[in-house]
C-alpha cells in the first residue's frame, strides 16, 4: 500500500508581510518516498533556528504503525550540527539546529536512524531502519546580511543603549527666531517613538516619527502650508542626506512605500490624528565620526508680513553603539554570532574570525591566518612582523613564501611545522610584493591550505619623504608633504617648508603668474589681486579714480609718508586695521585713508596666536538669538567646555552662509576682530601673570570657533546689553539722574586707558559698542566686526567696489574724516561723542544747521576751523553741567595734542563724579 504524504511545513515569519498566514512547503509525492524511504526537501537558507522541516515520525504513521515510542538520531550527512531530530513526545520531527548558509553548503543528505526504545514494541521491527532526507538549500536574497565595515558601529556598554543620537538640534529662520519646539520633540521622541531603520548594503539609517499636530515640528507646518521642501548636505562627504514630510494623504504613494516597508508602526497605523510623518533618510553613513546635517529651506514667502525667509534645521548625528551581543537601532535584538565574532550594530551580521565560517560563525573550517602586525599604517621603514598559524588543525609543515611583483619565482623565508613568525625591521620598498602561507597535516586525509597576502606599502611616515624616509616636510600654510619630492605648495608659497610667500610681482602656484598690477600697486600672492595705491583704482591699478586728478598729488604726500602718522602710536594691530581699508581710496564722500600692507607672515603668527582660543561648536549650546543683522547675528549660548565651568556667552558670528556676504574681506574683518580682541587678552596676560583676565572695563574673550561654520566669536554675555539702550531706556524713569549714569563713562575711560597702553586704537568708541553687566560695569566692546549687528542708521554707507562700507562718520575725529587717520586721540574725540549721548540719554548725535545724516565732505567742512570762526561742534545738551561740556570739547579740540588722554579723562570724571 502506497500512501501519499503531505509534508506541511511552517515557514511563518520568514516572509515579510506574509506572516501570520499558514505556508504550504513541499506538497506532492516528491517528498516522500515511503516504498525507499526517502525524503525530499528544499528549503530557504534563512530558515529560522528551531523551525521543523519535515516530520520523521507523522510518515512513519502514515505507513500504517501505531504511535510508539521510539527515538531518532541523525547519524551522518550532518557534520556541523545544522539539524537536529526529535522525538517530541511521539514525533519525530526534524528540525534546524543553527543557522543554515548557502554559501558554505548547498545540499544535505542526512541519514536518520530509528532506534527502538522498547524491544517488545511491535515498531521495533522498524528498528536500525535509517531514513534518507535529502535537504536542498536555496538561496535567499539579502541573506546573510552583509557585514559592512563602512557603517560598523562600536560597542560599548555604557548608557544609552542606541546605534545613534541626534544632538544640537538647531531649527531656525533667517530672521532670527529660533524654533525650539524641534529640538524638544525630537529628545523626547527618543524614547523610542520614533521608528528607526538601517540598511546596510547602503549603510542607511533611516528615522521616522509620527506627526499628530504639525506644530511639533518647525518645518511641518511650514511644508504643509507653503510646499516648501528641504535641501540637507552633511559634514561627511559621500553621505547623502534627506528629510521630507509624508502626509498620510500624500498621493505619490510615499506613505504606502512606509508602510510597506515597515516605517509606520502599529499605533500610528491606527490612529489616524498621525496625519504627517517626519522621514529623515541618509545614506553612506560612516560611524567613524559624527555628522553635521544641515537642511535649509527653499525661499518661504509669508503673506501676512510680506517677507521672505527661509528656515533651517542642523543637528549632528553621532555614533554610539550596542553593548556586545546586541544590535538594532534600539540594540533590542540579539547577535547569531559566535567564537568571539563581532556583530553588526546595523544587522546583526557577524564578522568570522579565521577559521570560522557561516552565518554565525560557528563552522570550523581548516584555514590558515595570516596577518601582519601591526595590521594598519605601515609604512617605508616601520618594523612588520607577518605572522602565520594554522586554525583548527594540525600542521605537519608549515612554509612562509615570498614574491617579489612581476617575478614568478618564489623564495621561501621559513619553513616550520608549527606557527611561522618572520619580522622585516625597516620595511623597504623591496619588501613589497606576494606573501604566501601554506600549511599542510600529515593525516589520513592530507589537508593543504594556503593563504595569500600581498603587502604594497608606498608612504613615508607622516611628514617624512625621500627614498628611505629620513627627510622631515614640516610644511606650512596648508602645504603637503610628498613621499618623493618634500612639501608641494598650496598657491601663493615656495621654500622647502612652503614658509615663504611668493616673491614680489608673482603669485599662485609655484609663484609661476606674473602679477599684472599696474602703477605701484601690488600683488596678493595667493591669487594675484592687486591692491591699488591712491589714486589708482581698478582691478589692475590702471584706471585713475574720477575726481581725484587735482588733489592726486596731494594725496600722494599722504601716503608717501605714512611714517609720520604710524610714529605716533600705531602698532602691528592697528597696522591690521588700516589693512581694513587697502584700496578704499576715495569716493564721492572724498575719504582717504592710509594704505599700509600687512605682511605675510604676521598672517601665519596670527593663526599660530588663534589656535588656543579655539572651542568647539559641540560644546555650544545656543539659548536664544540676542542681535541680528543683515549679515551677522550674535546669539546667547551655554559654553560647556570640558572640564571647565559651563559659561554663558554672546556668540557672534558672520558671514553667514547665504552668499550675500561670503566675500574674502568679510572673513577678513572678522578675523581682524578675533585677532585684535586675542592680542589684547594676549597682552593683559603677560603683564598679569596667571590673571587670564581682560581690563575688567573691556569685554571678555571666551573662545573662537572657525574651524566650523558659522565662525564665531564667543564674547562674555552682558544681560543689560547695549549702554545706548540703557540710556535710552532712562528717558522712561524721571528719577534717573546724570550722575547715575556718569560712572558708565569713568569705566569706557579706564577702558581707552588700557587701549592706549597697548597701543590699540578702538576706532568705534560710541554708546552702542558698549555693554552693560548684570551688575552695572561698563565695559567696551565690539572691536571691528559686524557693525550691522546693532543695525542702525548712524553708519554712512560709502559704494566702492560694489561693497557696503559703513563709517560712524559722526564719532570720528576731525583727522580720521580727513586723512584716514586713527590714533588714541582719534579714540578721545570719539569718547566725547559718547559723553554727550550719555548727557542726552542717548540722542543721535546732530549738528546744528547740518542735514540729519551728513556725509564726510560736510562734516569736514563744519568742523574745521577757519579764519573766520573755529568749527562746529556738538551743541551743549540740556541740563548738562558746565564742566562735562567743557571736558567734551576739549575731547574734540581740533589738534590731537590738545585733547586730553585717557588718563586724565578718567581723572576728571573721578572728580565730577565725586563733586556730585
Ligand atoms: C527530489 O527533488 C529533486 C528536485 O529538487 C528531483 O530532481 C528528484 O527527482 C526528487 N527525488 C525524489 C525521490 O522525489
Ligand atoms: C520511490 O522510489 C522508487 C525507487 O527510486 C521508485 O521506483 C518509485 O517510483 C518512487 N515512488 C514515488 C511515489 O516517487
Ligand atoms: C540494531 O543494530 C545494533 C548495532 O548496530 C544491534 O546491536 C541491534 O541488535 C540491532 N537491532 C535490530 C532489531 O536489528
Ligand atoms: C557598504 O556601504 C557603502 C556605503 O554606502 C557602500 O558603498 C558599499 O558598497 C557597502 N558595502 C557592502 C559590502 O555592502
Ligand atoms: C625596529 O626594530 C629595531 C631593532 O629591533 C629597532 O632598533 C628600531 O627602533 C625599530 N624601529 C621602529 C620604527 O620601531
Ligand atoms: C618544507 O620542508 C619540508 C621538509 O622539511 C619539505 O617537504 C617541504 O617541501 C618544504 N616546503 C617548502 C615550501 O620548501
Ligand atoms: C602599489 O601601490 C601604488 C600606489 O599606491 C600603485 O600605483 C601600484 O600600482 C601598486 N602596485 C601593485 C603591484 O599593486
Amino acid at each position: 500500500m502506497i500512501t501519499e504524504v503531505i509534508i506541511w511545513l511552517t515557514l511563518t515569519g520568514l516572509v515579510p508581510g506574509l506572516s501570520g498566514l499558514p505556508t504550504v512547503w513541499g506538497i506532492g509525492r516528491s517528498g516522500y518516498n515511503s516504498s525507499t524511504r526517502k525524503f525530499n526537501l528544499s528549503i530557504p537558507e534563512n530558515i529560522p533556528v528551531g523551525e521543523v522541516v519535515a516530520n520523521i515520525a507523522s510518515a512513519l504513521l502514515n505507513e500504517g504503525n501505531s504511535n510508539r515510542s521510539v527515538s531518532f538520531a541523525i547519524v551522518d550527512g550532518d557534520p556541523y550540527g545544522r539539524f537536529s531530530v526529535h522525538a517530541d513526545g511521539s514525533l519525530g520531527t526534524l528540525r534546524v539546529a543553527n543557522p543554515l548558509d548557502f554559501g558554505v553548503r548547498t545540499r544535505y543528505d542526512l541519514v536518520v536512524l530509528l532506534k527502538c526504545t522498547d524491544t517488545y514494541d511491535k515498531l521495533c521491527q522498524l528498528s536500525n531502519q535509517t531514513y534518507a532526507v535529502k535537504i536542498d538549500i536555496n538561496d535567499v536574497e539579502g541573506y546573510p546580511p552583509v557585514y559592512n565595515t563602512t557603517c560598523e558601529a562600536p560597542e560599548r556598554e555604557d548608557r544609552p543603549q542606541r546605534l545613534f543620537n541626534l544632538s544640537n538640534v538647531i531649527s531656525k529662520f533667517d530672521t532670527g527666531w529660533i524654533h525650539t519646539s524641534d529640538l524638544q520633540f525630537l529628545t523626547s521622541k527618543l524614547r523610542k517613538e520614533l521608528v528607526m531603520r538601517v540598511d546596510n548594503e547602503v549603510c542607511g539609517v533611516t528615522v521616522v516619527a509620527g506627526l499628530k499636530s504639525l506644530s511639533d515640528i518647525g518645518w511641518a507646518n511650514i511644508y504643509s502650508s507653503t510646499g516648501a521642501t528641504l535641501n540637507c548636505s552633511s559634514s561627511q562627504s559621500g553621505m547623502t542626506v534627506q528629510l521630507r514630510l509624508v502626509s498620510r494623504t500624500n498621493p505619490i504613494g510615499e506613505f504606502q512605500d512606509l508602510r510597506e516597508n515597515h516605517l509606520i508602526n502599529a499605533e500610528w497605523l491606527n490612529d489616524v490624528r498621525f496625519g504627517y510623518f517626519w522621514v529623515f533618510q541618509i545614506d553612506s553613513y560612516r560611524t567613524v565620526s559624527a555628522a553635521t546635517i544641515r537642511c535649509e529651506s527653499t525661499p518661504i514667502h509669508f503673506k501676512i508680513t510680506e517677507q521672505t525667509t527661509t528656515y533651517s534645521i542642523q543637528f549632528t548625528i553621532d555614533k554610539l553603539g550596542c553593548a556586545r551581543g546586541k544590535f538594532g537601532p534600539w540594540c533590542d535584538q540579539d547577535c547569531v554570532c559566535k567564537n568571539r565574532a563581532r556583530c553588526h550594530g546595523f544587522n546583526g551580521a557577524c564578522l568570522c574570525p579565521v577559521g570560522w565560517i557561516g552565518v554565525a560563525c560557528d563552522i570550523p573550517i581548516p584555514a590558515v591566518a595570516l596577518v601582519t602586525v601591526p595590521s594598519q599604517n605601515i609604512y617605508i621603514g616601520s618594523n612588520v612582523t607577518l605572522s602565520c598559524a594554522a586554525v583548527h588543525f594540525n600542521v605537519s609543515s608549515m612554509s612562509l613564501t615570498y614574491r617579489p611583483f612581476y617575478t614568478k619565482t618564489s623564495t621561501v623565508l621559513s619553513n616550520q611545522t608549527t606557527g611561522i613568525e618572520f619580522t622585516m625591521n625597516a620595511f623597504r620598498d623591496d619588501y613589497n610584493g606576494v606573501y604566501r602561507c601554506v600549511a599542510e597535516t600529515a593525516g589520513a586525509r592530507d589537508v593543504v591550505v594556503e593563504k595569500e597576502l600581498i603587502l604594497n606599502v608606498t608612504s613615508c611616515p607622516p611628514n617624512l619623504y625621500g627614498r628611505f624616509c629620513h627627510h622631515t616636510c614640516g610644511c606650512k600654510n596648508g602645504g603637503r608633504c610628498d613621499r618623493w619630492r618634500g612639501c608641494v605648495c598650496r598657491p601663493g608659497w615656495r621654500g622647502e617648508h612652503c614658509d615663504r610667500p611668493c616673491d614680489r610681482g608673482h603669485y599662485g602656484l609655484n609663484c609661476q603668474s606674473v602679477c599684472a598690477c599696474q602703477g605701484r600697486g601690488t600683488c596678493h600672492h595667493i591669487d594675484g589681486t592687486c591692491f591699488c595705491q591712491a589714486p589708482w583704482d581698478g582691478p589692475d591699478c590702471s584706471r585713475l579714480l574720477p575726481g581725484l586728478e587735482g588733489q592726486h598729488l596731494q594725496l600722494l604726500g599722504i601716503l608717501v609718508i605714512p611714517a609720520l602718522f604710524l610714529a605716533v602710536a600705531l602698532t602691528n594691530v592697528l597696522r591690521k586695521k588700516a589693512t581694513r581699508h587697502v584700496s578704499r581710496q576715495q569716493d564721492e564722500d572724498g575719504i582717504v585713508l592710509v594704505e599700509i600692507h600687512t605682511e605675510d607672515e604676521e598672517e601665519e603668527e596670527a593663526s599660530n596666536r588663534r589656535l588656543p582660543w579655539e572651542r568647539r561648536e559641540e560644546h555650544l549650546n545656543v539659548l536664544k538669538m540676542i542681535g541680528q543683522g543683515s549679515f551677522s547675528h550674535v546669539v546667547l549660548a551655554q559654553l560647556r567646555t570640558p572640564g571647565k565651568e559651563p559659561v554663558l556667552v554672546a556668540a557672534k558670528s558672520t558671514c553667514l552662509a547665504d552668499g550675500r556676504d561670503g566675500s574674502e574681506r568679510c572673513y577678513r574683518d572678522f578675523y581682524r576682530e578675533v585677532d585684535i580682541l586675542i592680542s589684547l587678552h594676549n597682552q593683559s596676560e603677560r603683564r598679569e601673570g596667571d590673571n587670564r583676565r581682560v581690563h575688567p572695563n573691556i569685554v571678555q574673550l571666551h573662545g573662537i570657533i572657525t574651524q566650523s561654520r558659522p565662525r564665531r566669536i564667543l564674547l562674555e554675555y552682558a544681560p543689560r546689553g547695549e549702554l545706548l539702550h540703557s540710556l535710552r531706556e532712562s528717558r522712561q524713569d524721571p528719577d534717573t539722574r546724570l550722575s547715575d549714569l556718569l560712572p558708565f563713562a569713568l569705566h569706557v575711560s579706564r577702558a581707552l586707558r588700557e587701549l592706549e597702553t597697548l597701543k590699540i586704537v578702538h576706532r568705534d568708541v560710541a554708546a552702542r559698542n558698549v555693554l552693560i553687566t548684570e551688575d552695572g560695569v561698563a565695559k567696551l566692546a565690539d572691536f571691528g566686526l559686524a557693525r550691522d549687528v546693532y543695525a542702525s542708521t548712524v553708519y554712512v554707507h560709502t559704494a566702492h567696489r560694489g561693497q557696503d562700507d559703513l563709517l560712524p562718520l559722526k564719532w570720528m575725529a576731525l583727522e580720521s574724516l580727513r586723512d584716514g587717520v586713527f590714533t588714541s586721540r582719534s579714540d578721545v574725540w570719539s569718547f566725547g561723542v559718547l559723553l554727550w549721548e550719555i548727557a542726552t540719554f542717548g540722542q543721535e548725535p546732530r549738528y546744528p544747521r547740518v542735514p540729519c545724516r551728513p556725509d564726510c565732505g560736510q562734516l569736514i567742512h563744519i568742523l574745521t576751523d577757519t579764519p573766520a570762526a573755529s568749527g562746529t561742534r556738538l551743541e551743549w545738551p540740556a541740563g548738562c553741567p558746565v564742566s562735562l561740556y567743557r571736558l567734551m570739547c576739549q575731547c574734540w579740540a581740533a589738534e590731537p595734542e590738545d585733547r586730553p588722554d585717557a588718563k586724565q579723562l578718567e581723572q576728571r570724571l573721578e572728580e565730577s563724579i565725586n563733586d556730585n
